[in-house]
Order: C-alpha cells, then sequence, then structure tokens
C-alpha cells in the first residue's frame, strides 16, 4: 500500500497559489533540480512549519524537575514529584507561637507511603492556623487583607530572607498555612536576651533586614507590621522575615497605596499611617527598620508611651532621645534619624538607596546573600526536649483536619502532661 505523498495530501494549498494574481508563473513553477531545489524545499518546509494552522504539541510543565527548566516535554512525560501530601499526614506536637490572628503549631510528617523529599516522616514544620470565623471577622474590616498571607507568600520565589510556605491546606474550620520551620525562636527574643548589641553586631543583623526589605519591595510587597517579634532567627544565625498577615501588594500600576489603613503595630507604625492625607507605600517597612535597628542598640523603642496616643503623639513629632551614657557614632546615628524621617519622601530607602549609606559601606551585599559571613552569634540547636512558650497543645477539636500527637506518657521531659501525671 502506498501513502499520499505530501503534495496530494494539500490540494487546497496548491490551488490557493496559482489562484493568486500577484504571483508569477515561475513561482508556481515545478522547481529545477540542483542547489535551488534544495533552497525551494527548505523555504517551503520552513514557511509549513509556520503555520498558525498546525496543531501546537501539548505543553506540559513540570515545576522541581531536576535540570528540566521548562518548555515541551512529550505527552507520555510522568510527573515526577510525590502526590501531594494531605493535612493529616501530618501529627501536631508543639505550640511555637501566639499571635493576634491565630496559633502556631510545630508539626511533624507521619510515617506514610509515598512521600517525598519534602515530608519524609519526621520533617519539622511550622503550621499557622487561621480560623475562618476571625478571617470573616477581618474581611468585614479590611476587604484586601483576607487571603493577604497565603497569596504574598505562596507567589514569592524561595529567599533565605523570607518564612516560605511550602504548602496550605483547609478544613471545616480553618485555614492552615505550612511554613519552614525556624526552630531558634523570634529576633526579639534574641534581643531581649543578648542585646543591646554593640554596633558591629547591630549592623550585620540590620544589614540582614535590609536585604529582606529589599528581596520583598523588589517583588512589590509591602510588610507593613516589621518589628524583631515578626522576625526570626534562623540556625545559621542570619535573620528572616516572617508574618505576613497584614502585608500588601504595592500596586505599581495604580501608583502608590491612596486607601488609609492604620495597621501594624503602634510602638512600629511610621508617622505617614497616623495621618489619612498621607500615601502609604514602601516607606513604613524603612521606618520600622529604623525603630528596629534603635532597639538593637538600646533594648527599647525610640517612641514609647504607656498608651496609644502617647506613642502616636511622639511618632507624629518624629523626636527621640538616646539613652543618656550610650556611646553610638555619628554616622550610625545619621542612619537611625535617616530612617526615622517623619516625612515619608525624604526617608532614606525612599529618597536614596540604604546600601549606599556610609554605615554600611563595609557591607558586601552579595557576600551577605551568598551567606559568607559569620554571623554574630549561632543559636544552638534545639533538643528534643525543647519547648516554646510552655503552652498546650490546642484541643482536637479545634484543629479537626490535624491529628494532634498524644505524648506518651513515660517521656519524663514531656512538658505536655500536667507535672503530677509524671511518672517519678
Ligand atoms: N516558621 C516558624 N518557625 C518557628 N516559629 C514560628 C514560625 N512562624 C511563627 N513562629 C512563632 O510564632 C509566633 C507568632 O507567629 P506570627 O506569624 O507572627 O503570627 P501572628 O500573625 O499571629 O503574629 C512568632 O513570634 C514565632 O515565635
Ligand atoms: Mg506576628
Amino acid at each position: 500500500m502506498r501513502y499520499p505523498t505530501p503534495s496530494t495530501t494539500k490540494p487546497s494549498e496548491s490551488s490557493r497559489a496559482t489562484k493568486h494574481p500577484s504571483r508569477s508563473p515561475k513561482a508556481n513553477a515545478a522547481p529545477s533540480k540542483g542547489v535551488h531545489a534544495r533552497k525551494h524545499v527548505l523555504k517551503a518546509s520552513k514557511t509549513r512549519r509556520a503555520s498558525h494552522y498546525d496543531p501546537k504539541p501539548p505543553r506540559i510543565t513540570v515545576h522541581g524537575l531536576p535540570g528540566y527548566t521548562g518548555g515541551i516535554l512529550p505527552p507520555d512525560a510522568v510527573d515526577p514529584r510525590p502526590p501531594a501530601l494531605p493535612l493529616d499526614g501530618f501529627e501536631c506536637i508543639r505550640t511555637l507561637g501566639d499571635g493576634a490572628y491565630g496559633h502556631v503549631l510545630l508539626v511533624r510528617a507521619r510515617e506514610q507511603p509515598n512521600l517525598g523529599k519534602l515530608a519524609c516522616p519526621g520533617s519539622l514544620f511550622a503550621v499557622k492556623v487561621l480560623s475562618k470565623e476571625r478571617m470573616k471577622l477581618i474581611d468585614q474590616k479590611y476587604p484586601a487583607d483576607t487571603n493577604a498571607e497565603r497569596m504574598h507568600l505562596s507567589a514569592l520565589p524561595w529567599s533565605p530572607w523570607v518564612n516560605g510556605v511550602v504548602g496550605t491546606f483547609k478544613d471545616e474550620l480553618n485555614l492552615y498555612l505550612m511554613l519552614e520551620f525556624i526552630p531558634s525562636g523570634c529576633f526579639y527574643d534574641v534581643i531581649q536576651t543578648r542585646g543591646p548589641f554593640d554596633a558591629a553586631t547591630a549592623r550585620f543583623y540590620f544589614a540582614n533586614i535590609v536585604s529582606g526589605l529589599y528581596f520583598l519591595h523588589g517583588e512589590g510587597i509591602i510588610h507593613r507590621d516589621l518589628k524583631p517579634a515578626n522576625i526570626l532567627i534562623r540556625s545559621d544565625g542570619y535573620l528572616t522575615i516572617a508574618d505576613f498577615g497584614h502585608a500588601r501588594l504595592d500596586e505599581i500600576d495604580n501608583g502608590p497605596a491612596t486607601e488609609w489603613l492604620m495597621i501594624g503595630t503602634p510602638l512600629y507604625m511610621a508617622p505617614e499611617l497616623l495621618c489619612y492625607q498621607h500615601m502609604t507605600g514602601y516607606s513604613v517597612d524603612w521606618w520600622a527598620a529604623g525603630v528596629t535597628l534603635y532597639e538593637m542598640l538600646t533594648k527599647r523603642t525610640p517612641f514609647f508611651g504607656m498608651d496609644e496616643n502617647k506613642i502616636f503623639k511622639r511618632i507624629s513629632s518624629g523626636k527621640y532621645k538616646w539613652p543618656k551614657g550610650l556611646r553610638v557614632g555619628a554616622s550610625l546615628k545619621s542612619i537611625v534619624a535617616a530612617l526615622l524621617t517623619t516625612t515619608a519622601e525624604h526617608r532614606l530607602g525612599v529618597k536614596d538607596s540604604v546600601l549606599d549609606h556610609p554605615w554600611l559601606e563595609n557591607i558586601d551585599f552579595d557576600k551577605l546573600d551568598a551567606g559568607n559571613y559569620m554571623a554574630p552569634w549561632i543559636p544552638e540547636a534545639p533538643v528534643p526536649t525543647q519547648t516554646w512558650l510552655n503552652k498546650g497543645l490546642p484541643p482536637p477539636h479545634c484543629i479537626p483536619g490535624l491529628k494532634v500527637c498524644v505524648p506518651a506518657v513515660h517521656r519524663e521531659w514531656d512538658d505536655r502532661l500536667p507535672r503530677k501525671q509524671l511518672p517519678i
């Protein structure tokens, strides 16, 4: 049996070609043999390849395939990723933190078939539990902020400066945000236990925050609640920014954010957040970075007051004092003053780049990004008996989708049991 030749399969093409009035008879003539004939065939095949009418080959995008950078895979390619792990593939073993919007729990991957590398049994993650009820309340108050944390974190590329999201889950009561587990606690505790810092230590930590903010701002995200309690310390001693509950995208195309929201933590709020005439943007994060730098050096915040009104009054005035007897270099004083400039448009980070300030001139930011500086303090690896906040686990009915690990009675060190129940 003979298959039809390509020319016989496309009669319409040849008939269209002969009908075209501008086409010379030479162009329609059968190609002669030799080099010209080859050129003609090549040209014809090129035009055919570019045809709009050809069905496109199926395009399968597989992220995470080693060595694969995108493109066309054969249709029978198998996605090499392990199936997504369900929420009940984890068990809750500790309470890590308690925040305004819910608990942060420590979870461990359970023994299961088909686990991927990320979730091999025993892998630890932090899970932020966001109650749907509370989310509804926030939704009424700040509609743009619901789900903001999940949306912004999921869209971000991985960066060491940001506490990245590993997965998201939900059940009938809560949304669960699974994050990288950072075992060494928050920067607030580091300042309180190891501070106040000398200039060199403060410079290292501040440079971490600067790198983190430039990364976030580069992705169009304003954090809006930067403070030591929302910065975590990694096991290599570097900092990572967490808690994106108040973060929002800066709509660059629509100009700076104009709506007025008094959002954040009063002690770290920039003056423009207190005054609805001003627009808010990246400037609020640079103000908070200035407050954090002052806090690293003095162990207290620059605009302190017994009530919110006093705090807001001090913030609006922009006046603060350095503790008596504390020796602070002129360059260090000048960077704090430049960050705590009340007019947002004149603030360091908005007007000029923070990287160009003389106090940071000895920091090589590429070296910092690569993690090649020795951190001033490397936290000790937590032992299995490490407890966080000494808080009990949530009752199982509050987190129906997540298994709560019942502590083994023989583990004498287990803090989750009331003392009197412990064996002697
Ligand atoms: N990925 C994490 N690893 C370890 N601890 C964490 C992690 N994320 C949060 N925590 C702990 O939980 C606390 C509250 O978390 P955060 O995200 O700030 O919640 P909230 O929005 O309620 O303030 C943090 O101060 C920190 O101690
Ligand atoms: Mg927080």
